[in-house]
């Protein structure tokens, strides 16, 4: 099958494929606070790490949301790991919420304090990133129109991991079990892992 995203015939395929191939996709659970101090929590999954020297992670609001306003006003933003025993949670904290409603009072999620940033954490989650914004791209089509689509980029300026799932210095990511995103109304997640050696002179990106 071929077709044009904007040709889609909606009788055959009455929803998106394409966030069913992009899949799966991390889960950017955003934690920002605005210059009032009001808190706000939600799930991105138009979210992924651009670089690892320095951490940067991005995730897009697909229309002006919350999220993007607070981390706009204040810059900066938690990026908090969404996983199997908080999805619901999880998916609570997505409700369309009045501005300035917190989602962790609405969810039953308990805060944690950050270090380096205002924004607070989910404090069940075992990682958290504190992130400076350090660019917010408003995305144009391939018309060079703009459309509204707002992808907010942030450098992790702190890092937390739950020493419970260190072991011998490396993260133990199935025991943290992360969710994320495929399409429809589907997640997967993380709870097997397989290894490659990477070809000779490859480098090493351990
Ligand atoms: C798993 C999941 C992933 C989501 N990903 C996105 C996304 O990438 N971009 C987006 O704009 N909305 C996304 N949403 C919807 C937002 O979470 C929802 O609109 C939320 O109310 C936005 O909150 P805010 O206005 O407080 O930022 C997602 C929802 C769920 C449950």
């Amino acid at each position: 099958m071929f077709f044009e995203p904007h040709l889609r015939d909606k009788q055959a395929m009455r929803y998106d494929p394409f966030k069913a191939l992009i899949a799966p996709r991390p889960v950017g659970w955003v934690s920002t606070m605005d210059k009032e101090g009001r808190v706000n929590l939600a799930p991105y999954s138009f979210f992924n790490a651009f670089s690892s020297d320095p951490p940067i992670v991005g995730f897009c609001s697909e229309g002006a949301k919350d999220s993007l306003a607070y981390a706009r006003e204040t810059g900066e933003f938690v990026w908090n790991m969404a996983t199997w025993d908080l999805r619901n949670q999880m998916s609570e904290t997505s409700a369309p919420l009045e501005r300035g409603k917190s989602e962790f009072t609405h969810a039953g999620l308990e805060t944690a304090p950050s270090i380096l940033v205002r924004p607070p954490r989910v404090k069940a989650s075992p990682a958290h990133l504190e992130c400076k914004v350090i660019d917010i791209f408003h995305l144009r089509d391939v018309n060079a129109n703009p459309v509204p689509r707002f992808l907010v980029m942030g450098q992790a300026i702190g890092i937390h991991i739950d020493e419970a799932f260190m072991e011998g210095g490396m993260v133990q990511i199935t025991k943290m079990k992360p969710i994320a995103r495929c399409g429809y109304q589907d997640y997967s997640v993380l709870d097997a892992v397989f290894a490659i050696q990477r070809p000779k002179g490859a480098g090493n990106l351990l």
